[in-house]
């Protein structure tokens, strides 16, 4: 019998990463994770391994390393790589700049280079629905135009984009999935493992797990004069179980194509807004979510939403799970965080 087959997750026990982990070896991959820690912690492999009842062999390395991610190939058999590592903080980007354009390229870069010299060829990149910039054209399509991002982080995924085009156009033999994802939420359905954002979070779904918490006073609803339905901000989350499996339907998709590159957006293709989703928390978990309205954040888009064919078209997936399972799942991973930091 053939063995398993082995995936590096550079950055895979960051949020997304340790959720794909989950889904890959539910699959029936190897995982093998390379972290910094710089926005994760230890205690995720450990947390995977209780999900799933093997650990994944953990590298604490700078992804950037050329001479780490030497040591890795070396000592595992890889298959296919799917890159996380990356800063991630839209705010943080734009004051600095120059830290999110080194650490998201040199990961990157350094990535590319070693699976060549190892003879690897098929990576998988967490790239964002932020590449479409500020377009109006909802649903967005991945034959879109990309660019024109309002801030520095929206740009890494960006140029990331195009060096993976021209790295696979230039290489037979690498081939290149692109997943835009829309706005992950949500948690594991065990609430092992969810979304653990160090300081006041930036995205609305933690903010409101940490208001429904009493950590934080009162949800501010960045605006309500946007022509959307009640006016405030309309976007397409996605739970994170449902994002984790098409980057398994995207490695899946790898084995046998060769020197491509293509997107793939990851959204459920429906779009609500923040009250929806307040209303929604509230409703199913029983919980208060006291809100007030306040100004728009500058560079917000009114609606932003996914056509999620192409992905059920070509990988054969489609996201099954609804807005309740993702507030319910996040209610109960941060009331299980909540309890089992407490007792220990
Ligand atoms: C969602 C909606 C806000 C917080 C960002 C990045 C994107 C991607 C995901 C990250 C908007 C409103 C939010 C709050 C609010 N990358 N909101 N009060 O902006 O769609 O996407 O995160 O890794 O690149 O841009 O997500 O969760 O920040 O906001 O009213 O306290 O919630 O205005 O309408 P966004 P978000």
């Amino acid at each position: 019998m053939e063995g398993k087959k082995t995936i590096l997750l550079a950055g895979g026990l960051g949020f997304i990463g340790s959720h794909t982990a989950v889904a890959l070896m539910e699959a029936g991959y190897e995982t093998v994770i390379a972290d910094d820690l710089s926005n994760s912690e230890e205690s995720v492999a450990e947390r995977i391994g209780q999900i799933t009842g093997t650990k994944p062999k953990l590298y604490v390395c700078d992804v950037a390393d050329r001479e780490a991610l030497r040591r890795v190939f070396r000592e595992q058999e890889i298959f296919g790589v799917i890159h996380f590592a990356g800063c991630k903080a839209v705010g943080e980007s734009v004051a600095q700049p120059l830290r999110y354009y080194r650490n998201n390229l040199d990961t990157t870069l350094s990535l590319l280079e070693v699976m060549a010299e190892f003879g690897c060829g098929r990576f998988v990149f967490s790239s964002s629905a932020t590449v479409y910039g500020v377009s109006e054209d909802v649903p967005f399509t991945e034959e879109q135009a990309t660019g024109g991002c309002t801030n520095p982080y929206g740009w890494t995924k960006y140029m990331i984009e195009q060096i993976l085009r021209d790295a696979a156009a230039a290489d037979p033999k690498l081939s290149v999935v692109l997943l835009r994802y829309f706005n992950p939420v949500g948690a594991h359905e065990s609430g092992i493992i969810g979304e653990q954002p160090s300081g006041v979070p930036n995205n609305l779904m933690p903010y409101i797990t940490q208001v429904a918490q009493g950590i934080r006073p009162v949800l501010h609803v960045f605006g309500d004069d946007y022509p959307t339905h009640d006016g405030t901000g309309v976007r397409d989350y996605i739970h994170v179980m449902d994002l984790a499996r098409g980057h398994v339907a995207a490695m899946e998709h790898l084995n046998g194509a060769s020197g491509s590159c293509e997107a793939f957006n990851l959204g459920t293709g429906k779009g609500y807004s923040v009250l929806d989703l307040v209303h929604t928390f509230q409703r199913v978990n029983g919980v208060e979510v006291p809100y007030e309205i306040a100004e728009r954040r500058p560079g917000d888009l009114a609606v932003c939403y996914a056509n999620a064919e192409k992905a059920q078209e070509i990988l054969g997936w489609k996201a099954e799970k609804d807005i309740e399972d993702m507030c319910r799942d996040a209610w109960q991973f941060t009331q299980l965080r909540a309890s089992s930091s407490s007792s220990s």
